[in-house]
């Protein structure tokens, strides 16, 4: 297969449940048949429909390139018509993220978070998925970080000779809306120099410096911004493609055992450590958190998913690897518990909740504008 591919994953949180806990059955059905007619229709060439927290994902892929019209306006449509059911239900944020009123061209802007990446699909292409609730796009930039420019954690960039000559990283400043492109390993140091203002900047997306393409992208859409105001932090995915002149499946699932801090947690506004899981389970519901992580893999094949699933399984029926499932992430969970249980002593003080300017909810400025006559100066 010498056709190019694109894997678009578009995503949103439209209702949930009693709380910011899980969408509803029904919802998670209706974009299934929705993307399940786009398949039959031949606009994609197959697709999976899943949740992580409060959010639902939409795995789709195509051959009509990145930021399609046509591609965006059904996930658009599913997220609608799911958005509809959630209404009717009287859930919990119901229609959360989509801002617009209605769809002209791209889901950009518009409130749905979306990652997409184009390439020519390998003799045997192991894709993986990340998707993460409570938190931010910049919540990638330390694991992808530790995957792609530490000997420590990726033995392959040490050993294998293609990922040896190293990657091209696309940095968002998601405050400016601008980006730019370093290499790795000349001017890791400088990349993590810009990397670790989570606040302002993340990975977008990872080339291979040998020939192989794009090798991982994060969905970076910062609600928070949109519209000139604060409405939001965005729950981000992240697709990467794996062996091969790129990180291990292992090398990249490595960086999770250790507990990692991310912002975005309860109200939008805290501090809270990453707690991998099955999507299964990952319903927030410690303080709606903690932040959650998970991760499914599929082989790619001539532009469909290979899982776990039997042979000649319906359109779309498909059984991912669910890699954060089995007991030996109990350890992390544990760990991400004791750490978030720490943090959540602080309460309301920094650095349990986000700096002034990150903070979803503050009431603050009324605070201190009834204040002004009583603050006097200092003797
Ligand atoms: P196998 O020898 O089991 O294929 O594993 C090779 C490998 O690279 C694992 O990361
Ligand atoms: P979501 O962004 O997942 O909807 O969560 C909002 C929140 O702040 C829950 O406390
Ligand atoms: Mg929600
Ligand atoms: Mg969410």
């Amino acid at each position: 297969m010498t056709e190019n591919v694109t894997i678009s994953i578009i995503k949103a949180d439209v209702g949930s449940v009693c709380g910011h806990t899980r969408p509803h059955p029904s919802m998670l059905e209706k974009c299934n048949l929705i993307l399940k007619d786009a398949t039959k229709d031949g606009l994609l060439t197959d697709y999976y429909v899943t949740h992580v927290g409060d959010d639902i994902n939409l795995f789709m892929i195509h051959h009509s390139g990145e930021n399609n019209r046509n591609i965006h306006e059904l996930a658009w449509s599913a997220f609608h018509e799911a958005t509809y059911l959630a209404k009717k239900m009287h859930l919990y944020g119901a229609g959360q993220d989509l801002l617009a009123d209605a769809f002209s061209g791209n889901v950009k802007g518009a409130g749905p978070g979306s990652a997409e990446m184009t390439f020519t699909e390998r003799e045997s292409e192991p894709v993986m998925f990340f998707m993460a609730d409570k938190t931010e796009p910049s919540a990638y930039s330390l694991p992808l970080s530790r995957v792609f420019f530490d000997p420590f954690t990726t033995t392959g960039l040490v050993i294998d000779t293609k990922a040896k000559k190293g990657f091209d990283v696309e940095i968002h400043d998601v405050i400016n809306n601008k980006k730019v492109v370093m290499s790795s390993p000349e001017e890791t140091l400088d990349i993590l120099s810009i990397l670790g203002d989570t606040s302002r900047y993340a990975i977008k997306k990872i080339f291979s410096r040998s020939g192989l393409g794009p090798v991982a992208v994060v969905s970076t859409d910062k609600l928070n911004l949109m519209a000139g105001k604060y409405i939001g932090k965005d729950d981000p995915v992240c697709v990467v493609r794996a062996q091969n002149g790129m990180p291990s499946v292992g090398e990249y699932l490595q960086p999770f055992m250790s507990t990692m801090l991310v912002s975005g947690w309860m109200r939008g506004s805290h501090y809270g450590a990453l707690y991998p899981c099955s999507p299964e389970f990952s319903t927030p519901t410690y303080f709606d958190g903690p932040p959650r992580i998970c991760c499914l893999g599929f082989q790619l094949v001539n532009g469909h998913f290979q899982g776990l699933e039997p042979t000649n399984a319906e359109v779309g029926v498909h059984i991912p690897i669910d890699y954060f499932a089995g007991s030996e992430w109990d350890y992390a969970r544990q760990n991400a518990i004791k750490v978030s249980k720490f943090i959540r002593t602080h309460g309301p003080f920094m650095p349990a909740i986000l700096g002034p300017e990150e903070m979803e909810y503050t009431s603050k400025p009324g605070v201190l504008r009834n204040l002004t006559k009583r603050f006097e100066n200092l003797e």
